[in-house]
């Protein structure tokens, strides 16, 4: 890599400590890390057991991911994990990792969350608590340049327009941990329902305390705070339109894709804030190098370009009809709904179709789940409302100056910024993303799922229409029996 880039320079013998290193953004960092910073030392993974493998097991299989295609053995040897669970006190970490982490961490990039929309306040407390252990372990660390805190552009979503700061939230970071260790898990969301006041969700809430608890805590220490807004999947590398999570507009974009979700609540005008992931981990990255060479606290709202929400719904529709996928289980057309009341109405209307379904599939005994795909589907739907029916303006003047102090080469390996996003094609390797990388469906399928496609599309104009005459059969026997008599 060039010697011309300061970013890869600064990365030159540094040992970082990453939590979150299995998800989205983590996984991406890794990559780019590895790919660009050839001299770095170590990375060290925070890892914790899920789905019935221990934390080795998951390292094992780390680098399966295809998104480490271009990652070289030798490269793949700079990276371990430690065992730990950010809901634990002291990260779950054992003794000796802790020592070996003091004494060799000069960055830490804190990304683990729990980020469900749908969480219970006590469970969003850990996104809280595990930040508070990050920060005890980070004033510990004998080498600690850099600590960079991954937040969100919606940690102050109560608010229109969003500055480059972090504000004072309602109840003080401290003091929501010490009710979180006092209260009956009960009562807990009780309690903190007033302070959650204009709040959409206990994610976003958490992050608004995160913060707080970092501008309190590490004066001492130069830290970031990158708050991405709308992460979606990659544009350029490691693979333009690679993704491994359906968070925020994935899932609305997957739920459309494969039919289940056919309508949602929001504002076709509205503006939407995508950020493509590898934009957000080079910005991270970037955010590091500067605010360690300027020992300062700093902000930066990582926000990427806005796109109205017909305009997203309309592209990705088109696209789904071109890129049909095998795993379609209906004809997909997604529609905004811009009023709540006939949301309400359909929403209603389709659940009890659903329960109409699996009556029908369960006494062919056939095992029935239509009821509970769509009620999960509308579930999520509706916690993503609250983003799609408003709209926030943010300053971007510290992300802006990031981009500006970087020199040339350094944009061109750490690219977050652009004018101007072609969307057409981000869109539509977006969806084929999707298609690949999460529903792990080939495009070699594609003269299969386009004849699939059409059967699908036959089937749901025939129900329409069955359906409209039934109603018609019924307002006419309506009319004619009540309404002139
Ligand atoms: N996705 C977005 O649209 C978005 C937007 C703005 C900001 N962000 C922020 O960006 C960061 C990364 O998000 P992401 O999209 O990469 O999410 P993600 O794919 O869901 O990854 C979350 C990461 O956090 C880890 N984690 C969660 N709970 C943990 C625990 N108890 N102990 C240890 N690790 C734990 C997960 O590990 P496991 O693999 O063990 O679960 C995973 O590595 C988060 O801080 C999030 O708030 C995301």
């Amino acid at each position: 890599m060039s010697n011309d880039s300061q970013i890869v320079k600064f990365f030159k013998n540094q040992t970082i400590f990453l939590s979150g290193g299995t998800g989205l953004v983590g996984k991406l960092l890794v990559e780019k890390l590895l790919r660009t910073s050839f001299d770095l030392k170590k990375i060290y993974i925070l890892m914790r057991g899920k789905h019935g493998k221990n934390p080795q097991q998951r390292f094992d299989d780390f680098f399966n991911d295809l998104c480490f295609g271009n990652i070289n053995e030798e490269n793949r040897s700079k990276v371990s994990f430690v065992s730990g669970d950010c809901k634990k006190p002291d990260l779950g970490l054992n003794s000796e990792d802790v020592d070996i982490l003091k004494k060799e961490t000069t960055c830490i990039i804190h990304a683990a969350a729990n980020v469900n929309f749908r969480q219970t306040i006590k469970e969003a407390s850990y996104n809280v608590s595990s930040t508070k252990e990050m920060i005890k372990l980070a004033k510990e660390m004998e080498n600690l340049k850099v600590f960079v805190y991954v937040s969100t552009a919606y940690s102050n979503c109560v608010n229109n327009h969003i500055r480059e700061e972090i504000y004072e939230p309602p109840i003080k970071a401290e003091a929501f941990l010490d009710l979180v260790n006092t209260c009956k898990e009960d009562d807990l969301e009780k309690i903190i329902l007033p302070y959650l006041n204009k709040w959409p969700n206990n994610y976003t809430f958490s992050k608004c305390l995160s913060e707080d608890l970092i501008k309190e805590s590490v004066m001492e220490i130069p830290t970031a705070v990158v708050r991405p807004s709308i992460i979606t999947n990659t544009i350029k590398g490691p693979i333009p339109g690679w993704i491994n999570n359906y968070h925020g507009f994935i899932a609305i974009t997957s739920g459309g894709y494969v039919g289940v979700l056919q309508n949602f609540y929001g504002k076709k005008e509205k503006k939407l804030h995508l950020v493509p992931s590898d934009f957000v981990c080079n910005c991270i990255l970037a955010a590091a190098w500067v605010t360690a060479n300027s020992k300062t606290f700093i902000v930066f709202n990582c926000v990427g370009k806005h796109i109205n929400l017909e305009r997203l719904v309309s592209a990705v529709n088109t696209l789904f009809w071109k890129f049909p996928t095998m795993k379609c289980l209906w004809y997909p057309e997604l529609s905004i709904i811009q009023n709540q009341y006939l949301y309400n109405a359909i929403a209603f209307w389709m659940l009890m179709l659903t329960y109409c379904i699996d009556f029908v599939v369960s006494c062919f005994k056939k095992p029935a789940g239509a009821t509970k795909i769509i009620k999960l589907i509308t579930q999520q739907a509706n916690v993503l409302s609250y983003f799609t029916s408003q709209e926030w303006s943010f300053d971007e003047d510290r992300f802006m100056n990031l981009w500006k102090k970087m020199g040339d080469e350094d944009k061109k390996i750490f690219p977050f910024h652009i004018d101007a996003i072609d969307w057409d094609k981000y869109l539509c390797s977006c969806v084929l993303g999707i298609r690949v990388y999460l529903f792990k469906d080939p495009i070699s399928t594609l003269p299969k799922a386009k004849t699939k496609f059409r059967i699908m599309f036959v089937l749901h104009y025939v129900i329409v229409a069955l359906f409209y005459c039934l109603l018609y059969v019924i307002l006419t026997f309506l009319a004619k029996n009540f309404w002139y008599k």
